[in-house]
């Protein structure tokens, strides 16, 4: 198969170094053709999820046992970061820097302070940081940081950021012309933390989507903000009111960049019989944020076997989903038995482009707000819109557990 240039263009270097072809990554995230020329905000693809948490220290420690991710770098009072320390995790092209402040008047420890353990900045790269933030700036957008370089040893970084729902951010990073670890301010780092035996070196590959849920009545806005601000399109599977279970509701609509490297479903409560799990969200995250970050593997049973021995909890399906005959009928023939997914409460969606097998973690910090998805695609560029009833009665089991429903 040749490489079309306009998709090969933009691996990034982290996902060059995780040995990602695009090929590989093609079909872990569901790339499409597009013309980088004519985009008003050409975006390579992800830079980091940036979270703030309560305890840097130990979050670092859960991603590199529970999810099998690597240290490369840290941030810290040792070199010269008064504020907080951070540290960076790898897993193939998947970047989490994990943010805790180391004083109460630290902007990492506020944030935290109000919002729990959550995404702060969701970092695209991009080749031309000053002609997205002068676009940005054009269609209204608040520019949080003005484009500006940030130089070491390593060589020179631009950034620039603009705010997005609550008090998310997308810092914009031009990195190629540097080499360092990961930003200027970081140094390499490894720890000491070794994986069982016959742990895979990684567990997933690539960022696929994070998901942001916003307050009722402003879905469209940000769906707007994303097209004006970041050009990015509404995906094919653009869904309107239809996710609801019988009880509560939320409204989903999705908008990805031109090439659908980056992806973001946006969600907003609906009215239902009951409290909507975004309605949780918002009250135990005081306020809009990203809920879900969807990580991409191959391998979606041996990912879920080894998340599940480290004591990563998911949410259940109950065996109803899988007996059901009109899903055995719709999903057909997928590359592992019914049984196998149905052991671990594996979904599987069909749409006419292929299929995908997902699977959603409870949430990994204290309050109910942020959890993980796992997805497995096999030629569906969707979101597994099939499946949002069985789930949604999933996630309504444990708001119910809470005293949240
Ligand atoms: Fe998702």
């Amino acid at each position: 198969m040749t490489v079309p240039m306009t998709l090969a263009d933009t691996l990034t270097n982290e996902e060059k170094l995780a040995d990602l072809d695009l090929d590989t990554l093609k079909q872990l995230v569901g790339l499409v053709e597009h013309d980088a020329a004519t985009d008003p905000f050409p975006v390579n693809g992800w830079d980091a999820a940036v979270w703030a948490v309560g305890n840097a220290t130990q979050t670092s420690h859960f991603f590199q046992s529970a999810f099998g991710m690597e240290l490369v770098a840290y941030s810290g009072p040792e070199t010269g970061n008064r504020d907080h320390v951070a540290f960076v995790l790898r897993s193939g092209g998947v970047r989490f820097v994990v943010k805790g402040g180391v004083n109460s008047s630290s902007p990492i420890a506020r944030h935290h302070a109000r919002h729990g353990d959550g995404i702060i900045d969701i970092a695209l790269e991009v080749p031309d940081v000053d002609k997205c933030i002068e676009h940005a700036r054009a269609q209204g957008a608040t520019v949080l940081e003005e484009p500006h370089d940030i130089s070491d040893e390593h060589g020179t970084v631009r950034i620039g950021a603009i705010a997005a729902y609550g008090e998310t951010r997308h810092t914009l990073v031009d990195r190629s012309r540097y080499d360092g670890p990961y930003l200027p301010g970081y140094v390499a780092r490894t720890s000491g933390f070794r994986k069982r035996d016959g742990a895979p070196k990684r567990v997933f590959q690539a960022l696929d989507h994070i998901v942001g849920n916003v307050e009722l009545g402003n879905m469209d806005e940000w769906v707007a903000f994303y097209n004006r601000v970041m050009g990015f399109t509404n995906m094919a599977e653009f869904i309107g009111d239809d996710i609801a279970t019988d009880y509560s509701a939320l409204m989903s609509k999705v908008v990805a960049s031109g090439n659908h490297r980056v992806k973001f479903p946006l969600n907003e409560p609906a009215v239902g019989k009951r409290k909507s799990q975004i309605d949780e969200f918002l009250e135990f995250y005081e306020g809009p944020g990203a809920q879900h970050l969807a990580l991409a593997t191959n391998d979606i049973l041996q990912c879920v076997d080894v998340l599940s021995a480290e004591g990563v909890e998911f949410l259940n399906t109950p065996d109803s989903y899988y007996e059901d005959p009109e899903l055995r009928a719709r999903i057909g023939e997928v590359r592992v038995p019914i049984e196998e997914l149905q052991k671990r409460g594996i979904l599987v969606d069909r749409d006419e482009d292929g299929y995908l097998l997902q699977i959603f973690t409870k949430p990994v910090g204290d309050r109910p707000t942020v959890f993980f998805e796992f997805i497995e695609r096999h030629g569906s560029l969707g979101f597994g819109k099939g499946n949002f009833k069985a789930l949604f009665e999933a996630i309504e089991r444990e708001q119910e557990r809470r005293g949240n429903f």
